[in-house]
């Protein structure tokens, strides 16, 4: 039956392990994988000789169909999935906003978006206000509708912007669900300083959205959100780390044994803003995101901090535009819908930063693109895996082919694409996804509605052993040490 498929002699590869090897699929899951399988001819076989068959792509941060910045995102679930699917992502994690601060009905807006994919997709949800009602919603989301983190925005002052009072309430509410905290990490205050300031001295052009929001503010954003979650002893996530100043808060907790996760994404490390600004309106304005797109040598050491395990797995932000919605900031960056594309472009612009480049193992590249993912939002090994029992989401890798980026063959909607003209070695030939065969000779053949929502439980890997440290240093209050400590402090 047409569930069924063999993948024949490829190097299978796992996070930390490689093997030539046969795969057999039947229905939707890996059944088989070992050396000579024999099958019948009602089985589809794919000859993977020479090539990599890898778990396919999981990209745990897109923004498909969003409502932002007084305009929607141009890829749906239908279009920007079908874009994944032809770059070797075979699942996403998107952002749910809530309605009017109301969690139930974001959801419910976005299991009706969902509608349309042809891929499996998670949801992570953002918290824009605090009440009671958000508390006990919180709780309805992650017992009954498999939400496991959620994202609070740092920045975005007047529209998605927190406090540090509701993220010390959210990092404790997240805590005792055992839901991750995600945070979007850039002094929200600063910012608006920031641009007015700018925008005071006559730059109104694109250029004005990087100079506003400096590395310093988004370095000052990571280490307090970092400091409010080693206070509440909750594990942390911060999303798209643009720079150094980020990167280097997170080296320096997770080497206290801090359990802080950092996502770089593609734009950052892949561009840089060397000639950016000086181009048209229209050009500039597409690399148009927050944080922004940074000076040469900020990209360069993500990658070293990717390569050497400071930062865990990479995202894209998939968030894109056409050039018309990008032209309503036209005279005015600050109206400029924030945001790049690149689920499409993830696997392929990895792949060549890092491994062609030689920077890290075939292995270390399914752990950063798939398996990572798939740990910390605690789907592993149903994703992230080829193993007895996984989910069928396979890629077929040539590593001897070579790819090229363009808008006019991407399959993301929008009229530009900020990799525009990137070309490298190893190709995506063939994407299954759930057990079909979805992109092979260039071909996508794909079906409405097929997708499923994978829902995702509480209290991942990175939960172990927090009550067990909460009790240590209550008991540690407690000790006479500190009760004489206390009295004398009076
Ligand atoms: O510019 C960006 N990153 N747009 C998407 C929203 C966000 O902050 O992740
Ligand atoms: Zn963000
Ligand atoms: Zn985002
Ligand atoms: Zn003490």
């Amino acid at each position: 039956s047409s569930g069924k498929i063999l993948i024949k002699q490829g190097t299978v590869v796992n996070a930390h392990h490689k093997v030539v090897a046969d795969v057999y699929i039947e229905d939707g899951i890996i059944v088989s994988v070992r050396p000579n399988i024999a099958v019948g001819d009602d089985v589809k076989v794919i000859d993977a000789t020479g090539k990599y068959v890898m778990p396919g792509g999981i990209d745990p941060h897109t923004h498909l169909e969003m409502d932002f910045m007084g305009t929607v995102t141009i890829d749906d679930f239908y279009t920007g999935q079908a874009a994944a699917l032809a770059g070797g992502t075979t699942m996403h994690i998107d952002f749910v906003i809530p309605i009017n601060g109301n969690l139930s009905a974001g959801f419910a807006s976005y299991v009706d978006k969902a509608k349309k994919s042809v891929m499996d997709y998670g949801f992570h949800m953002a918290i824009t206000k605090w009440d009671e009602a958000v508390s006990k919603e919180m709780e309805l989301m992650v017992k009954e509708n498999g939400i496991n983190s959620f994202k609070f925005f740092m920045a975005y002052k007047g529209a998605l912007m927190i406090n540090d009072e509701l993220l010390l309430h959210g990092l404790e509410k997240c805590k005792s669900l055992g839901a991750l905290a995600m945070v979007h990490a850039e002094n929200g205050d600063g910012v608006a300083e920031g641009q007015k300031r700018i925008f005071d001295l006559g730059i109104t052009g694109p250029e004005g959205h990087a100079l506003s929001r400096p590395p310093v503010l988004e370095g000052e954003a990571t280490a307090r959100a970092i400091r409010l979650a080693s206070f509440i002893n909750a594990p942390l996530y911060v999303v798209h780390v643009m720079s150094i100043d980020a990167m280097e808060e997170i080296a320096k907790a997770r080497k206290s044994g801090q359990r802080v996760i950092g996502e770089p994404v593609v734009s950052g490390l892949t561009l840089d803003d060397s000639g950016l600004w000086d181009s048209d309106f229209t050009t500039a304005a597409k690399y148009v995101m927050s944080p922004p797109i940074r000076k040469t040598g900020h990209d360069k050491a993500l990658q070293d901090a990717l390569a050497t395990g400071i930062l865990q797995l990479v995202g894209t932000d998939h968030c894109a535009f056409n050039s018309t919605q990008k032209a309503f900031g036209y005279g005015d960056f600050r109206k400029i819908p924030n945001g790049v594309n690149g689920i499409e472009e993830r696997m392929h612009l990895i792949w060549e930063t890092m491994v062609e480049s030689g920077k890290i193992s075939v292995t270390d590249y399914v752990r950063i693109t798939s398996t990572e993912c798939a740990k910390i939002f605690n789907i592993y090994p149903r994703k992230g895996a080829i193993l007895e029992g996984s989910d069928a989401d396979i890629i077929v890798l040539n590593p001897n082919a070579s790819f090229r980026i363009s808008a006019i063959s991407h399959h993301s909607r929008s009229d530009t694409n900020v990799y525009e003209g990137k070309t490298g070695k190893g190709k995506v030939e063939v994407t299954i996804s759930g057990g079909r065969v979805v992109w092979e000779e260039g071909n996508l053949k794909i079906t409405l509605g097929s997708g499923k929502y994978i829902k995702m439980p509480p209290f991942s890997y990175l939960f172990d052993g927090i009550d067990k440290a909460d009790a240590t240093y209550l008991a540690s209050l407690h000790s006479p040490v500190h009760r004489t400590a206390a009295a004398a402090a009076y």
